[in-house]
């Protein structure tokens, strides 16, 4: 497998960067993440905005052109041959001196394989729990998932799939995913601030022929709520049927979740 490493494409065990990058010292870094599909990527465009504007907000310079840089992710899913795979591209705070300034990023692009929910999951719904979180910086895809990482020995010990984050009785989003509520009045809700501006969430949200708002969403929302599900690139749309020890709805997979996956599937394909 070739990795792509600042101005060089490099087979992936060749690629390093050095220990005195932010990325190691402090956890300084960006990244975006997204799939190609038959060799083709859906909505690349969306994935390089939110690339760019994290970047930037992080003072980070791109040292590629956005034409480049497409260049460069087709030229890395040519060499690799797989049509079906998850890129990821990382830009960290760079070589740092005196490891805290932050230096000239390095950029590493790297293919990975892709694995999408099981059937099972689809059909029965998943159980997540509940912890008292917000992201630092919710708009920018930052390297630094500390606290979700740290949570992963809770997910298992309560045989979940995932871990929503809440504050102050509203809700955000999950570590990786983002969160959507059928909510006591039938309204399709996900919450409007505090999170990563998915570019699954900015698909739904859009969704032609379907009413879905940003707005607030708090924790009792989710309780009462006839149908939850969480989102991401890799995950698409996954529903909830258990949110600690409450079951959400008739604790089945309802109609709208379902809906939304298939309108989600016609969009990638389009
Ligand atoms: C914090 C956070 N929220 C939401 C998402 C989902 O975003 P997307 O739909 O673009 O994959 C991610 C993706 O990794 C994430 O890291």
């Amino acid at each position: 497998m070739y990795s792509f490493f600042n101005n060089q494409f490099l087979p992936a065990e060749k690629a390093f960067v050095h220990v005195s990058d932010l990325a190691v010292q402090r956890g300084y870094g960006i990244f975006d993440f997204f799939k190609a599909v038959n060799g083709k990527i859906p909505f690349l465009e969306d994935y390089f905005n939110r690339f760019y504007r994290s970047a930037e907000f992080m003072q980070l310079p791109v040292s590629l052109s956005r034409e480049e840089l497409k260049n460069v992710v087709y030229e890395l899913l040519q060499k690799n041959g797989v049509a079906d795979a998850g890129i990821k591209m990382v830009l960290t705070g760079g070589y740092s001196p005196d490891g805290y300034e932050i230096a000239t990023p390095n950029l590493i692009i790297t293919q990975h394989a892709l694995t999408m929910p099981s059937s099972k999951m689809l059909e029965q719904g998943v159980k997540i729990i509940t912890h008292e979180f917000r992201r630092e910086m919710p708009l920018v895809k930052s390297i630094n998932y500390t606290t979700g990482v740290w949570l992963q020995r809770n997910v298992k010990a309560a045989n979940a799939y995932d871990v929503l984050y809440h504050l102050n009785g509203e809700v955000s989003e999950f570590p990786r995913c983002n969160l959507f509520v059928v909510n006591a009045n039938g309204e399709v809700v996900t919450p409007a601030i505090h999170v990563l501006e998915g570019i699954t969430r900015k698909n739904i949200l859009s969704l032609s022929g379907m009413e879905v708002k940003a707005t607030t969403v708090t924790l009792t929302d989710v309780l009462q709520a006839s149908e939850v599900f969480l989102t991401s690139t890799t995950k698409r749309v996954v529903p909830i049927v258990q949110v600690d020890d409450a079951v959400i709805g008739n604790g089945k997979p309802g109609p709208v979740v379902q809906r939304i996956l298939s309108e989600l599937v016609k969009k990638e394909n389009a």
